[in-house]
């Protein structure tokens, strides 16, 4: 009931009586009425209309104010219609003005619009999508093999001392197995690793046997760039230590790893070979990937292709870590990433692998 009777009251009358006043006044007999017209015509945007706003109805120098202010001048008699057009002439440019805010207010929004405007039957841009290189690819399978067969995977230094680079590894100053890395120096004792076997020994300093990790890694060396050659590539370095590790457990670790990655057909074959670290060490071959053995172009007719060096870990080796080398016994092996990158995606030239070159990139 209260409501009705506060709904059924007159609201804002005084207000909306005002505002009629403005509305109805549409022109003015005042001379000024004619150039502000003009002026407004000219009005292109709301700053504009600020400005010729200004100019007529501010306060201390709009034109109508001055104009206002010249009343006094009047003869009596004249003034109540000199006002009266005054006035008139004043809500007429109220009105407007108005008018012309409103347009241009909606022509601004609209152009506004237009320019934001999102064409959404245009095709979209097509990104490229980045993929794992092919290294990395291998990498992460070879390390997942590994893992599973309960290897830890640890990591260590690019830049090297000369210690655990060479001397700890059996090494020494001037022994010939140097020269077969040509190593890049940053000074007399620092260097940038030539193999991730200096893992196996910081590895070896901080824990206790049984072991089992595999090193992954960068390597360098001073070789010129070629198809089959470079002066940084990877190396996936293998240690297994505890009491009674056999020659045997090298080869059937290496051989449930190869037929993992490449196929239930792959053998395995240790040649005897020399690392300093290793007694007795061997070259390891698996059979062929792509002729099975028969031989191709690839193992160049001999059925076989060389992958890593391997052995048992030397007992000098373990004296320099502090292992009783009469308890434990120890393989190592270390493997070249690129070269099984090569191998398992038939890659014919390893500067492909670091080139970067997004055309082959984007094969894998
Ligand atoms: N570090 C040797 C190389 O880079 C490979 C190897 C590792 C050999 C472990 C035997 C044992 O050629």
């Amino acid at each position: 009931m209260i409501l009705k009777a506060l709904d059924s009251l007159p609201r804002r009358r005084n207000k909306l009586w005002k505002l009629e006043t403005v509305v109805d006044t549409e022109s003015s007999s005042h001379p000024l009425w004619n150039t502000f017209q003009l002026d407004l015509e000219k009005v292109t945007n709301l700053e504009g209309l600020t400005e010729v706003r200004d100019s007529y109805l501010g306060r201390q120098r709009g034109l109508v104010a001055l104009e206002m202010r010249k009343l006094g001048q009047f003869p009596p008699s004249e003034r109540p219609e000199a006002g009266r057009v005054l006035n008139e002439l004043k809500n007429a440019v109220l009105k407007a003005l108005e008018t012309r805010q409103t347009e241009l207010k909606k022509r601004r929004d609209e152009s506004r619009v237009r320019e934001e405007r999102i064409d959404t039957t245009l095709p979209g841009y097509n990104f490229k999508t980045g993929g794992i290189h092919p290294i990395r690819r291998v990498w992460r399978e070879m390390e997942d093999i590994f893992v599973r067969m309960g290897y830890t995977v640890v990591v260590g230094p690019e830049i090297e001392s000369d210690h655990y680079n060479f001397e700890a590894l059996n090494i020494p100053k001037g022994h010939p197995a140097r020269d077969d890395q040509d190593t890049l120096y940053i000074n007399d004792t620092l260097l940038l690793r030539t193999h991730t076997s200096p893992v196996q020994i910081r590895t070896m300093e901080q824990h206790q046997p049984p072991l089992r990790i595999i090193a992954p890694g960068r390597v360098f060396r001073r070789d010129s760039v070629d198809a089959t050659h470079s002066p940084m590539f990877h190396q996936m370095e293998g240690l297994v230590v505890d009491e009674g590790i056999t020659l045997a457990d090298l080869k059937g670790t290496l051989e449930v790893f190869f037929r993992e990655l490449f196929s239930e057909e792959t053998r395995v074959r240790l040649r005897p070979s020399y690392f300093p670290f290793v007694e007795p060490g061997a070259e390891v071959d698996i059979s062929c990937i792509f002729c099975g053995g028969n031989g191709c172009r690839v193992c160049k007719r001999s059925g076989w292709i060389e992958v890593l060096g391997a052995g048992m870990v030397h007992p000098r080796v373990f004296s320099m870590v502090g292992y009783d080398s009469e308890r434990y016994t120890g393989f190592a092996w270390g493997m070249g990433i690129d070269r099984i990158a090569i191998l398992k995606y038939q890659v014919d030239d390893m500067r492909l692998l670091f080139e970067n070159d997004i055309r082959f990139l984007s094969q894998f």
